[in-house]
């Protein structure tokens, strides 16, 4: 079957998002990995209680990023990996995983790229005073926040809204845009330009 990893930071609930679709049979995939740059990060325990394995690490026991990343392109090999997922993975990426995995790693992010990349992203949009935000699904090329766009979903900003309600809001319609993703390059739907 489709061999999917996952790297996330923090709380995970992307992640559980992806499992749960899995478990209730929505979504024809095996997730062969965690990647976590976090020991301590509520993910590493989601994982645990799914089942499914973890490579955890600390950037600092390493003595570049590259080198982490070697380590962690080897994992993907050996457990033949069809698929990454960001799902809230907070480190820039290098081109030791960009260039082997390129067509092959995607990121989710809470704007609609290009607007608001990096840090904060659902903060920066209630700054900015935006009244149309939502959520980007794209391929990863190596830059912060870029490479071409698969799925966006947008959510209206009331003036109610603040960061806690709009990032619910955004975690919502994540937990269903990502494995819908996910089910498509899975069947094979969705093929990325390697030209673009
Ligand atoms: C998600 O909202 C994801 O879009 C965002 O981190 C959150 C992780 O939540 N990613 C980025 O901001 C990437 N630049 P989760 O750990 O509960 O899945």
């Amino acid at each position: 079957s489709f061999r999917i990893a996952v790297f996330a930071s923090g709380s995970g609930s992307n992640f559980q998002a992806i499992a749960d679709a899995v478990n209730a049979g929505k979504l024809d995939v095996h997730i062969g990995l965690l990647v976590c740059d976090r020991p301590n990060a509520k993910v590493v325990e989601r994982a645990k209680q799914l089942g499914i394995p973890s490579f955890v690490f600390r950037a600092k026991d390493y003595g570049s990023r590259e080198q982490y990343e070697q380590e962690i392109l080897q994992r993907l090999e050996s457990l033949e990996i069809d698929l990454v997922v960001l799902a809230g993975y907070m480190r820039l990426i290098t081109e030791v995983l960009v260039k082997p995995l390129y067509g092959r790693l995607i990121n989710i992010h809470p704007s609609l790229l290009p607007a608001f990349p990096g840090l904060d992203a659902i903060q920066q949009a209630l700054d900015y005073g935006v009244k149309v935000t939502g959520v980007t699904v794209h391929y990863v090329d190596g830059g912060m926040d870029t490479g071409p766009i698969i799925a966006q979903q947008t959510l209206a900003i009331t003036p109610e809204d603040n960061e806690a309600t709009l990032a619910a809001s955004i975690h919502q319609i994540e937990h269903v845009l990502l494995p819908q993703v996910i089910a498509q390059i899975a069947a094979g739907e969705l093929k990325i330009n390697k030209d673009s």
